[in-house]
């Protein structure tokens, strides 16, 4: 059913979101319509008949089997999200902020981050673990620099008020840069880039996790997958979006090829030894992720160097837990104490016309001759500006069924409205 979608090359786009971007990069790619009534469920849930590969590489590692995704409003999603952080025990403002972020991550097409975190945040806060109502605070500040004391709130919560607080020390003094302790899981990296690109800035954010990797040479769990995002403003809302974990892969991949039982790339993880492991059992059961590249032999050491680079501009500057210490992966016995950074800066204090000059440099780079003429070079940001794109086509999230239903078994233990599907 899907077939190819010719978008004009410099079209801008307004997406529900309200952001703008341009589709420079994607002269085709591959949708489905939705207006076929054939496609509606007996339910009038609208099903989607594609093929989980057209949804690019993040869809398609959380299945490679055809499914029919569930389609959800971007506002439904967020209303949603914000319906059971509020139910949990969050404040509304809290809970608005932590579904702008989960759905941002779905519209980029980062499931991982998403509505799939819901219940962890959830937990944390009707565990009492993560507080529920208050505001972070500037503990230290200069013209250009602040430590934030997130006082143990949602992680969103904390990073909103950190980067909006680099953000005004940007504008004034042309470099704004905020380390924050005392704050929880915070979604995706990128969001918070995207703050400062949307001011006209360079974003940068850092934030230290549970350790879930094993650094170059070691056997033990020492470091968090540690993400790192760089975000800068071209023309017309276009942008350069780096966002990336500093391990080769997320922990979910090898959930997934666990229950899938298949096998894994060696650059993926290591055993309980040490050892590069093709199976995931092995990699999850007292072993660990490898960090961005693999082991030694495939320069896995510089991704090492990344995520202790991350470590250090947010675990050890904010005074926070780090490496080691941090709180294990999906436990709520205890307040996490994350260290996060944020960074913005104001180009407009250098060279002139920058956003000119990176446009002219992305656009470069994007028309630059593919090995393969069916895939073009990309830059960092276009495989989510796909993802958003064919969101919009769509007019929703497509969600994996699973995915879907596991929303509803929330809403059911939360008493509140379940999602709503497209049409329903
Ligand atoms: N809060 C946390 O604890 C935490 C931890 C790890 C990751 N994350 C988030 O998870 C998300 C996923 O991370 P990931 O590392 O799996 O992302 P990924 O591997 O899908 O993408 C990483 C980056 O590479 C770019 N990219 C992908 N394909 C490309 C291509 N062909 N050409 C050029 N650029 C390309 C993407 O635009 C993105 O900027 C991120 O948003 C990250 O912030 C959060």
């Amino acid at each position: 059913m899907a077939h190819r979608m010719k978008l004009a090359y410099g079209l801008i786009r307004k997406c529900t979101d309200g952001r703008m971007f341009t589709e420079k990069a994607v002269s085709s790619l591959s949708s489905t319509s939705i207006h076929s009534p054939s496609l509606l469920s007996p339910s009038n849930t609208v099903v989607l008949p594609v093929n989980a590969n057209d949804f690019g590489r993040r869809m398609s590692s959380t299945d490679s089997a055809d499914y029919k995704p569930v389609l959800v409003s971007v506002p439904e999603a967020k209303a949603f999200i914000k319906r059971c952080m509020e139910k949990a025990g969050a404040s509304a403002e809290h809970s608005q902020q932590m579904a702008d972020v989960l759905v941002m991550a779905d519209h980029r097409g980062h499931y991982s981050h998403g509505l799939n975190r819901l219940e962890m945040y959830v937990r944390d806060i009707k565990a009492g673990t993560c507080n529920a109502a208050g505001e972070p605070v500037v503990v230290k500040e200069a013209a250009s620099t602040a430590l934030v004391d997130g006082h143990n709130l949602l992680g969103p919560v904390v990073g909103k008020f950190a980067m909006d607080t680099a953000i005004k020390k940007a504008k004034e003094s042309g470099v704004g840069w905020v380390a924050a302790k005392a704050s929880n899981h915070y979604g995706i990296a990128g969001y918070y880039g995207l703050l400062a690109v949307d001011q006209g800035l360079i974003g940068m954010s850092f934030t230290n996790t549970s350790p879930l990797c094993v650094p170059t040479r070691g056997k033990t769990l020492a470091l968090g997958s540690n993400p790192i995002c760089f975000a800068a403003p071209g023309l017309n809302g276009d942008s350069f979006v780096l966002d990336m974990a500093s391990t080769t892969v997320a922990i979910g991949k090898i959930e997934l090829a666990m229950r899938k039982k298949q096998t894994i790339p060696p650059v993926w993880g290591v055993d309980s030894s040490g050892e590069p492991s093709t199976d995931p059992a092995k990699v999850y059961n007292g072993g660990g992720l490898l960090p961005l590249g693999g082991s030694e032999d495939m320069g896995g050491y510089k991704g090492y160097g990344l995520n202790m680079m991350v470590e250090i501009l947010c675990g050890i500057l904010a005074d926070a837990a780090f490496g080691p210490n941090v709180r294990p992966w999906s436990h709520s016995d205890r307040e996490a104490n994350l260290g996060q950074g944020f960074i913005a800066v104001d180009p407009g204090r250098f060279g002139e016309d920058f956003a000119e000059r990176l446009q002219g440099f992305i656009d470069l780079m994007r028309h630059l001759p593919p090995a393969d003429p069916s895939k073009p070079v990309l830059v960092a940001g276009d495989p989510e500006r796909i993802h958003i794109a064919k969101c919009e086509n769509l007019g929703g999230i497509p969600y994996h069924p699973n995915q879907f239903e596991h929303a509803i078994e929330l809403a059911k233990g939360l008493d509140v409205q379940p999602m709503r599907a497209v049409g329903q």
